[in-house]
């Protein structure tokens, strides 16, 4: 294993861990999940209804617990969540049962992903902060490969943790035009602890 790898590896289970210290306070408390965060991003709302986007395929990558793939689900678009920690895959579908959406969750690495067929959407709220150097190249093929020409690569990244290197690739690149940028910020969890965030959103045009 080289060091990328390495780093990798500790990234599933330290997400493993997590979650599963989340499903025990999930199984002692049911309405916790719902509770925890009840309303969806502002910004992504606000971009979706400013574009007029109320369809359409979304992918939700490191969809996590799945909250913001049940709260869009409910809005009408149709959803695939992915996670490489497959109790965070338990937790989602647990979530998505109780709230009768249909989502398909899977257990899946976005760096070698299973999923062939395209999107309208692919959404990373918080996701791509864990990559590193080497698999950027590998994250960036796949949403070439997997976003529909004309879709949308809707990207809320920790502002501290990440570098400009995650994204930069697709500045540099003239296939995806920058349509929003804004400051912002992410919650998990709680919506008293505020994690600075960039909100961006990309236009794939061929
Ligand atoms: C900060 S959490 C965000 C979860 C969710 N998107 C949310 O907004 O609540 C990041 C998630 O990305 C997942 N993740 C990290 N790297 C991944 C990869 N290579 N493939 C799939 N999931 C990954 C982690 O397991 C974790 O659930």
């Amino acid at each position: 294993m080289n060091i990328s790898e390495i780093i990798k590896a500790t990234g599933v289970l330290t997400s493993e861990h997590s979650y599963r210290k989340f499903q025990k306070r999930v199984d002692a408390n049911k309405s916790l999940i719902t509770e925890t965060i009840k309303d969806l991003d502002v910004d992504i709302l606000e971009f979706l209804e400013q574009h007029s986007i109320i369809n359409g395929s979304v992918l939700d990558i490191g969809t996590g617990s799945g909250i913001h793939s049940v709260h869009l689900a409910k809005r009408g678009f149709q959803f695939t969540g992915i996670d490489y920690s497959p109790t965070a895959i338990e937790i989602a579908l647990r979530l998505s049962e109780e709230s009768g959406t249909k989502i398909d969750f899977l257990v899946d690495d976005i760096h070698q992903t299973k999923l062939v067929s395209q999107f309208d959407i692919a959404l990373d709220r918080g996701c791509l902060t864990f990559t590193t150097k080497p698999y950027i190249e590998q994250y960036k093929n796949v949403i070439d490969r997997l976003v529909k020409i004309n879709g949308y690569y809707i990207l809320k990244i920790d502002q501290l943790q990440s570098l400009e290197n995650n994204y930069a690739s697709f500045l540099n690149d003239p296939s995806y035009d920058l349509i929003t940028k804004k400051e912002a910020f992410l919650t998990f969890y709680s919506k008293e602890h505020k994690i600075p965030a960039i909100f961006m959103v990309f236009r794939k045009l061929h």
